[in-house]
């Protein structure tokens, strides 16, 4: 696999904010196992910088833990979550793995390329909206699923999922979770086991 890093020219460093920050996440692990903390910097940078991370970026991180930007790179390169090239203001990320698949991702997709006229991986021309094609968001239970925002929106059809978008559109903050009659990953209607046992038995 290519590995696409892109260069702005432009040296990235924290914020002091970030830079205190990042120090308490390295504080969480042992004496000289501060390469752990990776992930969580480079969700740092990726965010301060716009929601990407470039190669001063990913440079600056591995110079911050003391390890190799060829570390860095591989971590960057295997999550899906870190973006290695610049995205709009608005990031949607649709699962399409199996569960997903099975339970009409398609539909989402389909629904997600039509609302936003661009295809997977691609940013609109305004620079909002940037469409990415995920892996397995952990949340099969709730599948189809696609994330925004830090948030899950879950149990979607090309309805909800173009409701969503429209929203985000007009700058609100649509309700995150499940887009049925569900509670959380209760099953759709309700309980349907140990219905009969009163609070405080169990
Ligand atoms: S397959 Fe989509 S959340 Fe797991």
């Amino acid at each position: 696999m290519t590995v696409n890093v892109v260069s702005t020219g432009e040296a990235f460093e924290f914020t002091p904010e970030n830079v205190a920050w990042a120090k308490q996440q390295i504080a969480k692990y042992p004496e000289g196992r501060q390469a752990s903390a990776v992930m969580p910097l480079l969700h740092k940078a990726q965010e301060q910088n716009g929601g990407w991370l470039s190669k001063e970026a990913l440079e600056y991180v591995g110079d911050f833990l003391d390890v190799p930007y060829m570390r860095v790179l591989e971590v960057a390169s295997f999550y899906t979550m870190y973006n290695l090239k610049p995205v709009g203001k608005h990031v949607i990320e649709v699962c399409t793995t199996t569960p997903c698949w099975l339970r009409g991702s398609d539909e989402v997709v389909a629904a997600c390329k039509k609302a936003l006229g661009i295809g997977f991986g691609e940013t609109t021309e305004d620079g909002e909206f940037t469409l990415l094609e995920v892996e397995c968001a952990g949340a099969c239970v709730n599948a189809p699923v696609m994330a925004y925002g830090g948030e899950y929106y879950e149990d979607l059809d090309a309805d909800s999922t173009t409701r969503i978008i429209e929203a985000i559109r007009r700058g609100e903050k649509p309700k995150a979770g499940p887009q049925i009659d569900r509670q959380a990953s209760a099953p759709v209607g309700g309980p349907t086991t140990l219905q009969n046992i009163a609070r405080g038995e169990g």
